[in-house]
């Protein structure tokens, strides 16, 4: 078995990232059937994050935010194996060559391509059209089988399961055909400005930042929209606003939805809000202050992903030996 993720270094990371990626992984690390030297594969896809408008000079900070992130999170860089995409040259070289069995039209018909196109229109390049390549090759080129990620990257793990299938009868049998991993609840956050809207970086309003203060949440949380009525009930289609509070009060707090139905019966939503502020705000600062003992020591972070490096290097490096002798390169 082997589990493998990342997220790109587009801005601060927020609790849906936290709770539909980073959280499995998190849970996933402790998983028994992994290759022991490797364990879990963490990267930061910096390469994926030059699709879209960015500062050269906030970028190196950028990357560095997430790996940051990731460690206070509870990721253990003994255990698993966390690294800068860009250090790892054969993603890019792995992309091409997967380019050449790609059809052109399943990458047309890629939901997050048409969003992404559809809010840049001054910037559709040729990256943001293949970027669903580049992704099947971080996949492939660790053989992965596991992908634990939020529900809006499946149709992208769904097109590596194809790319993957074409190689093989191409070429030969080379790669398993990963599977995505989704959480059952958590998987699709959704904005707290707007219930039928994906928690997203690229929205502030509705998004809490991992890295917000105590009065951010708490503010962000007061003026969080609600359904009509007063009951605090998990009802996706009648009540979608409460039944995202909801899940993230489950999530946060490790509280099964019912327990937190029945607590919160008789009461309005202005005490459940309250409630799921505190169990926010004290989960995000355990994060956070983990997170300062990270930033305060900038050369232990060098050396994780240094040792990082060294481990997917040496994979990487096996497998784009195997793929270049079956594709017929010298
Ligand atoms: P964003 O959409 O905020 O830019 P990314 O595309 O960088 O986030 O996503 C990084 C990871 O977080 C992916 O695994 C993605 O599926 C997951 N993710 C992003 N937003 C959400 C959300 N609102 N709910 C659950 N998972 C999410
Ligand atoms: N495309 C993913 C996103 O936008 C990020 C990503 C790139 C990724 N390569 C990956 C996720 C490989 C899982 C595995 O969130």
């Amino acid at each position: 078995m082997r589990i493998l993720s990342g997220i790109q270094p587009t801005g601060e990371l927020h609790i849906g990232n936290y709770l539909g990626a980073i959280k499995q992984w998190v849970e996933l690390q402790k998983a028994k059937s992994l290759d022991k030297e490797t364990g879990c594969i963490f990267m930061v896809v910096d390469l994926h994050s030059l699709t879209v408008a960015y500062d050269p000079k906030q970028m190196q900070k950028r990357i560095l935010d997430v790996v940051l992130d990731y460690l206070a999170a509870g990721i253990d860089p003994k255990q698993n194996t966390i690294f800068i995409q860009s250090q790892i040259k054969e993603h890019a070289e792995l992309a091409w060559l997967l380019q050449t069995v790609t059809p052109m039209g399943e990458l047309e018909r890629m939901t997050q391509y048409k969003d992404k196109s559809g809010e840049n229109k001054d910037n559709i390049n040729a990256g943001l059209f293949a970027y669903p390549v580049l992704m099947a090759a971080d996949i492939l080129l660790y053989k992965t089988t596991i992908v634990p990620v939020g529900d809006d990257q499946a149709q992208h793990v769904e097109l590596t399961r194809e790319i993957a299938r074409k190689f093989n009868n191409k070429f030969g049998q080379t790669f398993p055909e990963p599977k995505t991993q989704l959480r059952k609840i958590g998987a699709r956050i959704m904005s707290l400005a707007d219930p039928l809207q994906k928690m997203s970086k690229s929205i502030a309003q509705g998004c809490i930042f991992l890295n917000d203060s105590e009065e951010k949440i708490r503010e962000k949380i007061k003026t969080a929209v609600t359904d009509s009525g007063k009951e605090v009930k998990f009802d996706e289609t009648n009540k979608p606003a409460i039944s995202n509070l909801l899940t993230i009060y489950h999530l946060f707090s490790e509280k099964s939805i019912e327990k937190i139905e029945k607590e919160y019966e008789g009461k309005g939503y202005g005490d459940f809000k309250s409630g799921l502020a505190d169990v926010v705000v004290e989960k995000l600062k355990e994060f956070q202050e983990k997170r300062k003992e990270f930033e305060k020591n900038p050369e232990l972070v060098k050396e994780i992903l240094a040792q990082g490096a060294k481990k997917a290097q040496k994979i990487a490096t096996e497998t784009m030996d195997e793929v270049k002798t079956k594709m017929g390169l010298i």
